[in-house]
């Protein structure tokens, strides 16, 4: 569930958003260049790119660690986007927030340091057909070393979870649920507080893999109700190498380490050593400070913009490119569910994915094609690869005009 969304107000001047990003302007292959790959990870504005580049210019130092100036600014750059990182996804505190690498390291935090010490034999840890392979292999690795099972809530063929399915899935013997709030296949949007409800009557911990959701959909864990929430901040319009693991207070302190190094202690003898309190608990290392720098810009870029402003446009780009792909002959939808976002996966009759895909990047168009790092979700489709276009909102209904087009001309070269 989402934070009450006000009126979005003055619609998203898009032509206006478009010169924020350099790399919209440029052409790839003579072309005008389509960027729909934002799924996989996101343009970045000028902001960004800015305090990446600002922060090695003017305040490059290592954080937590020397008192002088540069020390200073450079540790305060990686607190800020902790400050921001929380008032963006309205956590309770800014100490629950872990910064990582992505929800990928964020999810294995959570493997290692918390279900790896809890669960055994019998215990289970329940997930989605739908996930992507960061929210299904730490769990696989995790019941290797423990002997503990991993269960699959199914979904239907609209690619909407069942949720009743997954309620009963909830039996004594599952330590942890973990589930996509957004797929990055399917669109489809989890109705994740509703799953939260149930699993917390249950006593049951729910991880939430917020990947695809930060970037479309105003993201409030105090509503959402979930123990864990991972995130990653290069699909965020941020620089890559940056993301998060929130989660309750309580769950933190009483977890263990899982990188040990610098910044993570409290006091080091050869005897024995003690761990500072979480986050820098789970902060290891030099941390992507630069990175981290360009985080608080492109959460500070989008809230100028406005999330419920973004929202209202990327609803309407998805209507009119669902609209569109219907018109194309031959078109399987992968994903039909009510709730989405603007990822689309399709087939085309008679052409592969791959083929498609580089077809259309001859046009200037990129569009992923393959598994999307989710090979169970495509098992369950039965096919092999997809071709998956997924918009942001500083795509226009021009371009969806111009990819359907494209589309058709490439398709009569395949024959
Ligand atoms: C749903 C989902 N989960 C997890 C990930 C992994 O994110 P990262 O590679 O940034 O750690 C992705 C990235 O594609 C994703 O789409």
């Amino acid at each position: 569930m989402s934070r009450r969304l006000r009126d979005p107000g003055v619609p998203l001047d898009v032509a206006r958003v478009r010169e924020d990003f350099p790399l919209l302007a440029r052409q790839v292959h003579d072309k005008p260049l389509i960027y729909f790959d934002s799924a996989n990870t996101a343009q970045k504005p000028r902001a960004v790119i800015d305090a990446v580049d600002r922060f090695y210019r003017d305040s490059n130092a290592n954080v937590a660690r020397a008192v002088h100036q540069l020390g200073e600014e450079a540790t305060a750059a990686y607190e800020d986007a902790r400050d921001r990182l929380a008032k963006f996804l309205n956590a309770p505190s800014r100490d629950e927030i872990v910064l990582t690498s992505g929800t990928t390291q964020a999810i294995n935090l959570v493997a290692y340091s918390w279900a790896l010490p809890r669960l055994g034999p019998g215990d289970s840890i329940l997930v989605t057909t739908m996930e992507h392979h960061a929210n299904i292999v730490p769990w696989q690795l995790v019941c290797e070393r423990t002997g503990a099972q991993l269960k699959v809530a199914p979904i239907d063929e609209a690619g909407e979870l069942i949720v009743e399915k997954f309620i009963e899935a909830l039996t004594p013997d599952v330590k942890l649920a973990a589930v996509a709030h957004v797929s990055n296949v399917l669109g489809t949007i989890n109705p994740v507080a509703t799953l939260a409800r149930h699993a917390r009557k249950r006593s049951i911990p729910l991880l939430v893999d917020g990947s695809q959701a930060a970037p479309h959909i105003p993201v409030d864990l105090r509503a959402l109700g979930c123990d864990f929430y991972a995130m990653t901040g290069h699909k965020l319009f941020g620089p890559t190498g940056t993301g998060a693991l929130w989660a309750r207070g309580a769950i933190l302190a009483d977890m263990p380490p899982f990188f040990g190094g610098g910044e993570m202690i409290r006091e080091v003898r050869f005897e024995k050593t003690t761990f500072a309190d979480p986050p820098q608990r789970f902060e290891a290392g030099t941390p992507n400070i630069a990175g981290f720098a360009g985080l608080t810009a492109a959460i500070d870029y989008v809230e100028a913009l406005g999330r419920e402003r973004i929202l209202a446009y990327e609803h309407e780009l998805r209507d009119y490119m669902l609209d569109a792909l219907a018109t194309v002959r031959g078109l399987r939808l992968i994903g039909e569910a009510k709730e989405r976002v603007g990822v689309f996966s399709f087939l085309i009759h008679g052409a592969h994915a791959h083929d498609l895909a580089t077809l259309l990047d001859h046009e200037g168009i990129a569009v992923r094609s393959g598994h999307h790092c989710a090979h169970p979700l495509l098992q369950f489709y039965r096919v092999p690869a997809t071709l998956r276009a997924s918009l942001a909102f500083y795509n226009t209904r021009e371009e969806v005009d111009r990819f359907i087009d494209a589309l058709a001309r490439v398709r009569r070269l395949l024959g």
